[in-house]
């Protein structure tokens, strides 16, 4: 266990599974308290073993339902953090899903469900979460920084992509929230970064990978030949999240292969 975050406590959204569990356990890892939100009834059990997991390996947390595009729920959250922990450190916003469509079958509910988790969830997140840094003050025994946000983003803030319009949008929405938050915050010290994940095998593009075929048409457009994995992501939040990156402020850090160096025209153009 390293200690770079040590006694911290970290709100990371969608910790259930994939690249959010990934995460929480690598700042729990290296010293964070984490709460483990998780969306629904269904999820109880997963966001259950995420946290076991924290503990059998000396680590601490608690976990929260809420659906993060609801503002009385998130306000609940952060309130119940508050009086579990003290206040919050980092918040890593990640909670979000594809519900993809054909553009022209696109129903207002499937575009709805998208923004209001992916684009929104953020939002109210955020906000709760520079209110609190701000009402808490700084603690220089923790962090130099008063509070810092990761914002889950994606290759897909810069790469368009056909047939998931809802998506896409929340990702390029995810880059200008990010940014704006970071130019109106850095003066009180609180450091906003995205990270930009490529393909991470998670249960969100399973059909991507999870056969031969799918897994080699796939690596066709990750030029460091390999498709990423939660690790890689964690690893980056942790640092992202650190002290060691301070002077690291309003930036997507792409953790993705190189799947947004266009691909396409390493033998064309
Ligand atoms: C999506 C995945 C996709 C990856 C690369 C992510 O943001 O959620 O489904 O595999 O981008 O295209």
């Amino acid at each position: 266990m390293g200690n770079k975050l040590q006694s911290q406590v970290a709100i990371v959204t969608g910790a259930c599974s994939g690249i959010g569990a990934g995460v929480a356990n690598a700042l729990a890892t290296d010293g964070a308290i984490v709460v483990i939100n998780y969306p629904s009834d269904h999820t109880h059990d997963a966001a259950d073993a995420v946290l076991n997991e924290i503990k059998s390996a000396g680590g601490r947390g608690m976990i929260y339902q809420c659906d993060v595009s609801k503002e009385d729920q998130v306000q609940a959250m952060f309130a119940e953090t508050v009086k579990q922990f003290g206040t919050v450190d980092i918040l890593i916003n990640n909670a979000g899903l594809q519900d993809d469509s054909p553009f022209t079958e696109m129903t207002l509910a499937q575009w709805n469900h998208v923004i209001g988790v992916n684009l929104t969830g953020q939002f109210l997140c955020a906000r709760e979460a520079i209110r609190e840094f701000l009402r808490r003050g700084m603690q220089p025994e923790k962090s130099v920084a008063l509070g810092k946000i990761i914002c889950m983003s994606s290759v897909h803030e810069v790469i368009p992509w056909a047939g998931h319009a809802n998506y896409a949008a929340s990702k390029g929405g995810i880059k200008l929230l990010m940014q704006t938050l970071a130019q109106e915050f850095a003066p009180k010290k609180i450091r906003i970064n995205s990270i930009g994940p490529g393909a991470i095998k998670t249960p969100i593009n399973k059909s991507a990978w999870d056969t031969p075929e799918a897994e080699v048409k796939l690596l066709t457009l990750i030029p460091y030949g390999r498709v990423g994995i939660t690790d890689d992501i964690g690893k980056a939040a942790v640092w992202l999240a650190s002290d060691d990156s301070d002077y690291v402020n309003g930036t997507t850090l792409f953790v993705d292969g190189g799947m947004t160096l266009f691909p396409g025209f390493s033998t064309n153009g």
